[in-house]
């Protein structure tokens, strides 16, 4: 008998492959990245993200309601904060009637079911464009960690479901649930990025937040290679997902998605939380670069990103790609 084996019946229709189809996807695998700026019906284009937009509260608002009628039912919010409102403290992050604040309320008050994860990290506020105060030359782990607090429980009050600190200081996760905790917010969640690495994919993202790290009057790192992950290693982000899983972390993400899905496999078999992959904002732009260009075929090119990224073991994807995605899954 030859062959052996005929793997190829269980590939001749759709049908069958349909039978056998190891991942699901879905829309309520997606989390949708949001940029947010002042202002009123303002819809600014971010010009290495085409299709996504920085937009004020009122169009926000409106784009949550189609999100949640295509099945989406989270979304990351993010905010562009105004220059005059930086300093090296990050103050803002806390102010309750901030942007980002007044953002979760409005995005809770409109669709109360969208689950609402905002960013804790001080980038935006933070006039040298760092993740934390700067002391000494370097990013001070311990006083970021106590103003991310104060961050995460004003979005706590604000109606936040879940904090997402994208930080990568150490120590952050459990501080930020004995905060939540003792402001009586045991039921707000913790989303932490634990394997985020140093990545230059990021670049788009800091281009919508005008975030990137700046030159300054005082002695500041030029990149956040201090604290976030050197992407040479794979055992140190199993370690930091473990500490973060011990220190009350809900769930754990591995950041970016395409090029670190061994990680995100080796983080998924290693911890008893889910697993979530923040497909960043370089890996959206380069599809939709090749894209336009002709070069790739966008949409079994997505597709093709997602599934792959489930399969490698994330319960939930943050994609820009998750509108377009949940349209096509929808049809
Ligand atoms: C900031 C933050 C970044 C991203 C999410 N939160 C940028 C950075 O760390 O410099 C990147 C997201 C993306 O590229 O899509 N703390």
């Amino acid at each position: 008998m030859y062959p052996i084996h005929r793997n190829r019946r269980l590939r001749a229709t759709e049908s069958i492959r349909s039978l056998v189809r190891e991942s699901l996807l879905t829309p309520n695998d997606f989390i949708f990245p949001m940029f947010i700026a002042e202002g009123t019906n303002a819809e600014v284009p971010i010009p290495s993200m085409p299709g996504i937009y920085r937009r004020s509260l009122d169009l926000t608002v409106k784009e949550v309601k189609e999100l949640w009628s295509l099945g989406i039912r989270a979304v990351n919010i993010y905010v562009k904060v105004n220059d005059n409102l930086k300093d090296n403290t990050g103050k803002e992050a806390w102010n309750p009637n901030g942007l980002m604040q007044q953002a979760i309320k409005a995005i809770k008050d409109a669709v109360p079911g969208m689950v609402v994860m905002p960013d804790v990290a001080l980038d935006p506020y933070s006039i040298y464009g760092h993740d934390g105060i700067i002391k000494n030359g370097d990013i001070a782990n311990d006083e970021t960690v106590a103003a991310l607090v104060k961050m995460a429980v004003s979005h706590a009050e604000a109606g936040a479901d879940f904090v997402a600190p994208s930080d990568m200081m150490d120590g952050r996760v459990l501080r930020l649930r004995e905060g939540l905790d003792s402001a009586g917010y045991q039921n707000v969640g913790i989303m932490s990025y634990s394997a985020k690495y140093a990545s230059s994919f990021y670049g788009p993202f800091r281009d919508a937040l005008d975030s990137a790290p700046k030159d300054a009057d005082i002695e500041v790192p030029k990149d956040k290679k201090t604290y976030q992950m050197d992407y040479a290693n794979r055992i140190e982000a199993i370690k930091e997902a473990l500490h973060d899983v011990e220190e009350g972390a809900d769930i754990v993400m591995v950041k970016p998605g395409m090029a670190y899905l061994d990680i995100v496999r080796e983080v998924k078999n290693a911890v008893n939380v889910p697993v979530s992959v923040f497909n960043v904002s370089g890996e959206y732009a380069m599809v939709k670069a090749a894209a336009e260009r002709g070069w790739l075929d966008h949409d079994r090119v997505m597709m093709e990103q997602l599934y792959c990224i489930k399969r490698a073991g994330a319960d939930l994807i943050s994609t820009y790609f998750a509108k377009e995605a949940a349209i096509l899954l929808n049809q």
